[in-house]
């Protein structure tokens, strides 16, 4: 059975998966907590925290699948994109076990991992596709042939997605993460009461900008010029605020997904990522895919956000042979 590792950004989490991608086990520690008073992750504190759960998360994994250290036969990490530190606690508790256990070690690229959620929990063979990872650090689209072959088609050239929901959020006086809080607000709030920018929307290119849309908030709470932004005070100011900037990103996201889609001729969307966990975001994505007779895969929620389950694309470059040496570095930048 293969153990997957991930510690790439702000959440510990381990699972054992086995060669028909069944989940055995999986255990996942959230630093949630721990990041929100500064309204977004502190590496440091992301890292030390790794430290301190790693190996109680692994130790749980094995537990929950009422399984043992010999019944892995190899052992996988996200070792690239994230945050160095973070990175690298993973990494390296991943070669030990390698080393002790004598068995193979993997490599797995984040952000593809996020697409293959989607093959992990349809069980249906959902490649060649186009991917779709909506995140606190990514907002990519992958003309995806096989599990082994994502070409970056476009991404963000400044803000993700949730990094978008993060930082208004905390404009809006909202806590961290800033999807969940932004999603419950802006239920009761009218899409259509503020009309925010929506950044290459018409477009003929596969990217995405979302600063101006956060400084659109920005403005609608204080006058330029103003040093303080005071939170809406007023309860449905601020729930139509919430509302208004979500279907601003939701039209965004689903117009590069049509484009995406148009220019590889693909007929399957598969997509992951923290972002994708938004009702709203699901709802209208499922509605825009069947009128144009898509086959849509959406991660289910609990594997959208960081998960080690997603790791099981390691077993596609077990099959094919793609193990690394201990010499296994981190690759905390982007690849493009
Ligand atoms: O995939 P993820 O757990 O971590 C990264 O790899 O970045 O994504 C976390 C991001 C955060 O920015 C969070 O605010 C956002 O996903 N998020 C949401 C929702 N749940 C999490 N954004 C919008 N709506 C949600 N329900
Ligand atoms: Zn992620």
């Amino acid at each position: 059975m293969l153990l997957v590792i991930e510690s790439t950004c702000d959440e510990t989490a381990a699972a054992l998966i086995d060669e028909r991608l069944v989940v055995r086990g999986s255990s996942v520690a959230t630093q949630d907590a721990l990041h929100q008073r500064f309204g977004g992750v502190v590496p440091e504190i992301a890292s030390r925290a790794h430290v301190e759960r790693i190996l109680p998360v692994i130790d749980e994994c094995l537990r929950k699948a009422e399984a043992s250290l010999p019944d892995v036969s190899a052992v996988a990490v996200a070792n690239t994109p994230g945050l160095a530190g973070s990175l690298l606690v993973g990494v390296a508790a991943a070669k030990s076990l390698a080393l002790a256990l004598g068995v193979p070690l993997v490599a797995i690229n984040h952000i593809h991992a996020h697409v293959y959620a989607c093959r992990v929990a349809s069980r249906e063979d959902v490649f060649p596709c186009v991917g779709f990872v909506v995140s606190g650090g990514h907002s990519t689209l992958f003309d995806c042939a096989s599990p082994l072959d994502f070409r970056v088609l476009g991404g963000t050239i400044d803000d993700a997605a949730g990094e978008a929901f993060d930082k208004t959020a905390s404009l809006l006086g909202l806590s961290y993460p800033g999807g969940p809080a932004i999603e419950k607000v802006a239920r009761s709030g009218d899409p259509k009461a503020f009309r925010f920018p929506r950044t290459f929307i018409h477009e003929d290119r596969l990217e995405f900008s979302f600063s101006g849309l956060k400084t659109a908030v920005r403005y609608a709470i204080a006058p330029q010029g103003s040093e303080v932004v005071p939170p809406p005070a007023d309860s449905q100011l601020l729930a139509d605020l919430a509302a208004s900037f979500q279907q601003a990103v939701i039209d965004v996201l689903l117009a590069k997904v049509e484009l995406a889609l148009r220019r590889t001729g693909r007929d399957v969307l598969c997509v992951g990522g923290g972002v994708a966990a938004n009702g709203a975001f699901r709802e209208q994505l499922t509605v825009g895919m069947r009128r144009r007779g898509t086959r849509l895969h959406i991660a289910p929620r609990e594997l959208c956000t960081d998960n080690a389950v997603m790791g099981a694309i390691a077993w596609e470059r077990l099959r094919a042979g793609l193990v690394e040496s201990l010499e296994l570095d981190v690759v905390p930048g982007l690849e493009r």
